[in-house]
């Protein structure tokens, strides 16, 4: 929760760094015509498919589709947050990170950083009471019949709370004024309940302690297990401003600290499934907080492993968490990513079956848990009578919205490919529900399409090169390129495809002429067109300063004719009876209009429209 980053630093960063530069002392890089290359860091190749590009300040691997520019690497390399890999970039190259307020509320950030450092004196107190307070015998006793060792323990900060109403209350605000104030922080931070006007009491009294750190390890939340038999058997950490049960996963801090490198994470459901398999030696298991997996936890799993593996109990409940889980997760689904399903027998959780089984057995069965794609369909045919056709067309019918969720790509493309094949349909047209519908191209002559032919074709899930597309792929190699296109406001209402994103691209770049490539990335890392953006990136072919320049201004040309053809329209629409000579002529092809006819149309308009 620090302070926001000034966009102007990171603009200015990433204007300073040098990709190569900031990969070659990570990953060796070899020089291999305009780029570099390496075997990739991300997955495990002998040939090199890890290409970094110093023209456009961007890396790709055409392997694992890994890919982004130099505080991307940072962030997935070294496994560092946004704010992080930026601190790290900077100090590289001199600078030093500057904050601003962002002016959201009260100073959310003051406020979050207190906190922190209370839960971690809330956190200290609950491992001491462990140790020390009378009643704690109880609770030791719990973990060691349930096989829960002494270290492991200490590892994941395992502690007591006592029973009674105020021990957390007491300890923390003794000594200490003004303890209203505090007590005031104690109830924000989650850890105490107000009774009335006067009188407050300890969220959590006579459990065992789960500490919920961040991925820096701090303390942020608790989940408190009742010790034995009673209701609620566990308790959590209400949401709070430093705590979000949608994006937080217990056990990946420990998971982080425990191995080097990540092959796989594995989700399970429970507190005591990450500690008792870690018991156990399986380090790589993380668990969610009560809730649903999020699109946001697998986000931050991917960004550490390409597998993540769901666990779920055999039962009712569980295949219907497994296939919450998928739903959750097909917007992510990228290339290179895999998403498996472990289904335990009936009546066991992880915990029970690792204890019953052992490591080996258990891992056997997560390395053959069920791929995605398998789970999907055999989930979705379930039921179904495949041989008859009506079968097989209630399949595409559950199954399109679903596989329209996936990013385009290669596996979006193999999914279809599966649908079509045990469906019997063609693949082509199938999620758009309109047979074998072509594929929608803008008529006219397009500069991007014209070379598309001569090359050897856009890379997978680039889509056909439209003027719009080389128009921005132009842009990214050469930003400089905007300043020569107008006001892109005239586009704005052209409902073309990628319009929208070219039109952000050239204000961005009119408005800030010294962004580099990679600092306009970065301009859209939150941004929902990122993906696109580097799709494009990924898929331009290397052109000269020339070319670049021919299609850019070939490919406005191109949209200044779309933008006139729809003027015609409009004119025309008015009807012929009502348009003088001189209108109607305005009203031939674009090409054979002269510059002053064009003129002419674009003012009937905007005198309209002012
Ligand atoms: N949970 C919860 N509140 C409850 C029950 C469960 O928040 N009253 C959450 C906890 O995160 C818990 C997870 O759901 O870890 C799984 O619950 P369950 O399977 O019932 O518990 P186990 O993890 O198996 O716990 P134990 O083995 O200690 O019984
Ligand atoms: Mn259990």
């Amino acid at each position: 929760m620090a302070k926001r980053i000034p966009q102007d630093f990171i603009d200015e960063l990433m204007n300073r760094v040098d990709i190569v530069e900031v990969i070659d002392t990570r990953v060796p890089l070899k020089k291999a015509g305009r780029e570099y290359q390496a075997c990739c860091p991300f997955h495990n190749e002998k040939t090199p498919s890890f290409t970094v590009s110093p023209a456009k300040q961007f890396y790709h691997c055409f392997g694992c589709g890994a890919h982004g520019t130099a505080l991307g690497f940072l962030m997935e390399y070294e496994h560092l947050s946004f704010p992080e890999a930026v601190e790290a970039l900077a100090h590289t190259v001199g600078l030093e990170v500057p904050r601003q307020d962002d002016g959201r509320g009260p100073r959310p950030a003051k406020q979050g950083e207190d906190l922190y450092a209370l839960m971690g004196r809330c956190d200290e107190f609950y491992r001491q009471q462990l140790r020390q307070h009378p009643a704690a015998g109880r609770a030791v006793d719990y973990l060691k019949a349930r096989g829960v060792s002494g270290e492991i323990a200490a590892e994941y900060g395992m502690g007591f709370a006592p029973p009674g109403w105020d021990n957390l209350l007491g300890a923390i605000t003794a000594g200490e004024a003004p303890a209203e104030a505090l007590r005031e922080r104690l109830i924000t931070a989650g850890m105490v309940i107000r009774k009335d006007e006067k009188r407050c009491y300890d969220r959590f009294r006579e459990r065992i302690m789960f500490p919920i750190r961040d991925r820096r390890g701090r303390t942020i939340a608790f989940g408190g297990r009742i010790i034995d038999e009673g209701e609620p058997k566990y308790l959590n950490s209400p949401e709070t401003p430093i705590f979000h049960k949608g994006r937080e996963l217990y056990g990946l801090y420990e998971a982080t600290r425990a191995l080097r490198k990540i092959e796989r994470l594995l989700v399970v459901e429970g507190y005591m499934d990450v500690v008792a398999l870690a018991q156990f030696g399986v380090r790589y298991a993380v668990a969610t907080l009560g809730t649903a997996t999020t699109r946001e936890h697998l986000t931050r799993l991917f960004r550490l492993t390409p597998e993540v593996v769901f666990c779920f109990d055999g039962d009712r409940a569980g295949r219907d968490a497994a296939w919450r889980a998928l739903q959750n997760a097909l917007p992510v689904m990228q290339e290179g990513f895999e998403i498996r399903f472990l289904f335990l027998p009936e009546g066991e959780d992880p915990d029970s079956y690792i204890r019953h089984e052992g490591r080996e057995a258990f891992e056997t069965a997560v390395g053959e848990a069920r791929p995605l794609s398998e789970y999907f369909f055999d989930h979705l045919q379930a039921g179904l009578d495949m041989d008859s056709l009506e079968g097989r067309g209630r399949l595409v019918k559950l199954a399109r919205p679903l596989l329209q969720q996936l990013p385009e790509g290669v596996f979006r493309q193999m999914m279809v490919d599966r649908l079509a094949r045990l469906s019997g349909t063609a693949a082509a047209g199938l999620l758009t529900g309109a047979g074998s519908r072509p594929q929608t191209r803008p008529e006219g002559r397009a500069p991007g399409a014209r070379r598309a032919a001569s090359h050897a074709g856009p890379a997978p899930g680039a889509g056909p090169r439209t003027p719009v597309r080389a128009a921005i792929q132009a842009l990214l190699a050469r930003p400089e390129l905007a300043a020569r296109a107008g006001d892109p406001a005239r586009f704005a209402h052209l409902d073309i495809a990628g319009v929208p994103l070219l039109v952000s691209l050239l204000e961005t770049l009119q408005g800030n002429p010294e962004l580099s490539p990679g600092a306009l990335l970065e301009r859209y890392r939150d941004d929902p067109h990122a993906r696109h953006l580097s799709r494009l990136l990924e898929a331009a072919t290397p052109l000269g300063e020339a070319e670049l320049e021919a299609d850019f201004l070939g490919s406005l040309g191109w949209l200044e004719n779309e933008e006139l053809k729809r003027l015609q329209e409009r004119l025309l629409a008015r009807g012929e009876h009502q348009l003088t000579p001189a209108l109607l002529k305005l009203c031939k092809p674009v090409d054979s209009l002269s510059s002053e006819e064009k003129a002419a149309l674009k003012q009937l308009f905007n005198e309209q429209a002012g």
